[in-house]
């Protein structure tokens, strides 16, 4: 039986072979035909701003006849080389299909940035351009609005695996998810996740995937800058969070009839993490953290796309098991030696170091 990441792969690759157009909205909308826009450059008119950074393509900043635009032109070949990043585009205008139509069935999607337009032959994506600024992740309003929209996606049945700041800006009353390229489909009421047979991964939810994609990469600062207590007091604020938003999360997906095993799942995950924030939340942020980062870490090896952030990451977690070993064998999360574990992670330094992309191709 084929994974469920084995499916979706099949039906992106069938849908770029079939040559097909795959199309969203309405193009007399917009200030000019789609062929214009799938040819801006940096200098053409109506252009403030030309965003390089992304993995998947250009993002230019257009005002044109009274509209403020986001145009994402993708580019042919992904930076991310893997099967998931190259087909992160057709995966991401299936996915803004999708919630269009829910969002017209009466679905509610806080946070959900909506497309104007989107086109697979003109490899263009074209949304509202959002003011913002990267999220601050120490704020409670930011960290309850990003798990909002986790739950409501959730339900609606799409599973975002990227939540990385490169796809999030905060315009200061909402927090928007405006990149949906590694954004899966799954049954919310059979199944707890997009990987897998949907019940075979159970380590990756919403809280594990905002800590490892997100947040943990801002306590990296927070720990670097403040120290490790005040790390520690925004991981509790986090966690406490993640797990009130997963009480809601099952508490609806209960109401709605969802099946025992998704619904275990998370309550068992709901126990462990409650038990082990009230312990000791120290030793939780360092357990939490260590999975996270080495998630992380594994995720940009596997798609070559390294940054200056992976090598932070690796600091970070040669420092923590170099001083806590015994914590993170205690909680079953070393299936080696520390020795082996320490030379693994050197190793994977040494290919972080190898992977580095050029500067401004760090933001998935
Ligand atoms: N609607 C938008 N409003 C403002 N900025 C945007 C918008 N969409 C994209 N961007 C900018 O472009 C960058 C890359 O966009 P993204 O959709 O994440 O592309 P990629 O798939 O290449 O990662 C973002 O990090 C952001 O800076
Ligand atoms: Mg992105």
């Amino acid at each position: 039986m084929p994974t469920l990441d084995e499916q979706r792969q099949q039906a992106a690759l069938a849908w770029l072979a079939s040559g097909c157009e795959l199309s969203i909205g309405d193009a007399s909308r917009l200030p000019c035909p789609p062929e214009a826009l799938a040819a801006l450059t940096p200098s053409s008119t109506g252009v403030h701003r030309h965003v390089a950074s992304g993995l998947t393509g250009d993002v230019y900043e257009l005002r044109l006849h009274g509209q403020h635009l986001a145009v994402k032109v993708a580019r042919t070949e992904s930076r991310v080389r893997n099967l998931d990043g190259e087909t992160a585009f057709v995966n991401e205008l299936l996915r803004h299909q999708e919630l269009a139509t829910a969002r017209d069935a009466g679905a509610a999607l806080p946070g959900i940035l909506h497309a104007h337009y989107g086109s697979l032959r003109h490899r263009l994506l074209v949304t509202p351009w959002v003011d913002g600024g990267p999220p601050d992740l120490s704020d409670a309003r930011v960290l309850r609005q990003l798990f909002n929209t986790g739950v409501h996606l959730h339900l609606a049945g799409h599973f975002e695996w990227d939540w990385s700041p490169g796809n999030l800006l905060d315009d200061g009353q909402q927090v928007w998810l405006f990149d949906f390229g590694y954004q899966y489909r799954f049954d919310p009421l059979t199944q707890f996740n997009s990987a897998g047979d949907g019940l075979s991964c159970p380590q990756h939810h919403l809280v594990e995937r905002l800590g490892a994609r997100c947040v943990f990469a801002a306590l990296l600062d927070t720990e670097t800058t403040w120290g490790l207590a005040a790390a520690v007091a925004q991981f509790t604020q986090f966690q406490a969070l993640g797990l009130a938003a997963m009480q809601l999360l099952h508490a609806q997906l209960a109401q709605r009839g969802a099946q025992a095993k998704p619904l275990q799942t998370l309550q068992d995950w709901r126990s462990k993490a409650g038990t082990a924030l009230a312990c000791d939340p120290a030793t939780a942020y360092r357990c939490e953290g260590w999975v996270a980062h080495l998630t992380d870490v594994l995720d940009d090896l596997h798609g070559q796309s390294c940054d200056p952030r992976t090598l932070q990451r690796l600091d970070w977690l040669q420092q923590v098991l170099h001083q806590h070993a015994a914590a993170l064998q205690a909680a079953g999360l070393l299936n080696q030696p520390p020795s082996a574990m320490q030379a693994q992670l050197l190793q994977y330094q040494a290919q972080a170091q190898q992977w580095q992309l050029a500067p401004g191709g760090s933001a998935r």
